[in-house]
C-alpha cells in the first residue's frame, strides 16, 4: 500500500480523490484545501487540512491546483526529498520546488466536478527524474487507470496543444451549433447522434479520411450559402478558416 497526499479540491483533485478511495493499493493519507468544507462529502474532515505545516509525511504528494500556483504550492510543502508531482499539462516538471523529487502525473481527460467519469479508460502522463520514482507513479496510475504513459514535458506540450484542438475547440464549435439551433427553434439533441457517430469513427478511421462536408468535397455553392446565412462576424470567420484549412489539406494529399 502507498500513501498518497493530494493538494486541491477542483475538478481534478475531486475525481482523484474519488478513484483513489476505489482503490485498495493506494491510501489517501491526507488532502489540503484552502476550503476544507468543500470536500466534507468526499473525504472523512479529519483527512483534510487547510494549513500546509499540518502536511503529515506521506509517499507521493500531487499538487492538483490552478497551473500559476504550482510552483508556491510545490514549495510550502515542508518536506525534503519526497516525491511531489503535478496534474497538468502545460507546467513543466521543472517548475516544481527542487527541494523535493519531482514529477508529472496528468490524466488526459477533461473534468468537470460534477460530471462522473470512468477513471480506468483515462490516459494518465507520467514523468519522473529517475527510474524507481517513475515505477511508483506508474503503479500509483494502474491502480485507477488502465492507461499509464511514459510523457517527457516536452511531448506533454505538444499533447496539450492537441488536446485543445481536439476537445475544447471541438467543443465551443458545439456551443456554436447550439446557438445556431436555438435560434432556428431546433433542439440541439437532435445533433447528438452526428456528434457521438463523429467521434466514434476515428477510433477506426484517420481523421482524413472520416472528413465529410462541403469544405472536404470544395463545393462552393454550399459554402457560400453557408457565410450568406451566418450573421455573426467571428462565426463567418471561423467557418471561412476551418473551410480553407480543410481544402488546403485535401491539395496536400
Ligand atoms: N479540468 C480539467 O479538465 C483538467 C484536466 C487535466 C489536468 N488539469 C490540470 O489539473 C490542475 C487542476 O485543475 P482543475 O481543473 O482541477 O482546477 P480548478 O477546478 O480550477 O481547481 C483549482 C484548485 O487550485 C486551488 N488553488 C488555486 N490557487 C491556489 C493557491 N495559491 N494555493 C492553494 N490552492 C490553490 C483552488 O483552491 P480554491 O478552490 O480555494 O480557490 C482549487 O482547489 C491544473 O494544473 C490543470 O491544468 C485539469
Amino acid at each position: 500500500m502507498i500513501q498518497v497526499t493530494i493538494i486541491g479540491s477542483g475538478n481534478v483533485a475531486r475525481h482523484l480523490i474519488s478513484a483513489f478511495s476505489q482503490s485498495s493499493f493506494v491510501e489517501i493519507k491526507q488532502v489540503f484545501a484552502r476550503q476544507t468544507e468543500t470536500l466534507s462529502h468526499l473525504i472523512p474532515s479529519e483527512k483534510i487540512t487547510n494549513n500546509f505545516a499540518q502536511i503529515q509525511e506521506s509517499d507521493l504528494y500531487i499538487i492538483s491546483v490552478t497551473d500559476q500556483a504550482i510552483e508556491s504550492v510545490s514549495a510550502q510543502i515542508p518536506f525534503e526529498n519526497k516525491l511531489v508531482v503535478h496534474t497538468s499539462g502545460t507546467v513543466s516538471i521543472d517548475n516544481l520546488s527542487s527541494r523535493n523529487r519531482k514529477g508529472v502525473f496528468y490524466p488526459l481527460q477533461t473534468f468537470s466536478k460534477d460530471k462522473k467519469v470512468n477513471f480506468k479508460e483515462i490516459p494518465v502522463c507520467l514523468e519522473a527524474q529517475n527510474e524507481e520514482d517513475y515505477l511508483v507513479l506508474e503503479s500509483v496510475a494502474k491502480s485507477i487507470s488502465d492507461k499509464p504513459f511514459n510523457i517527457s514535458s516536452e511531448q506533454r506540450k505538444a499533447l496539450h496543444v492537441a488536446a485543445v484542438f481536439s476537445c475544447n475547440f471541438v467543443n465551443h464549435l458545439y456551443r456554436i451549433g447550439s446557438e445556431i439551433c436555438t435560434e432556428n427553434n431546433i433542439p440541439f439533441e437532435i445533433l447528438y447522434p452526428l456528434i457521438e457517430e463523429t467521434a466514434d469513427k476515428i477510433k477506426f478511421l484517420s481523421p482524413e479520411e472520416a472528413q465529410t462536408g462541403p469544405a472536404k468535397r470544395n463545393d462552393t455553392t454550399t459554402i457560400n450559402a453557408h457565410l450568406n446565412f451566418l450573421q455573426d462576424n467571428t462565426q463567418k470567420e471561423i467557418y471561412k478558416l476551418l473551410t480553407k484549412s480543410i481544402i488546403d489539406n485535401g491539395k496536400k494529399l
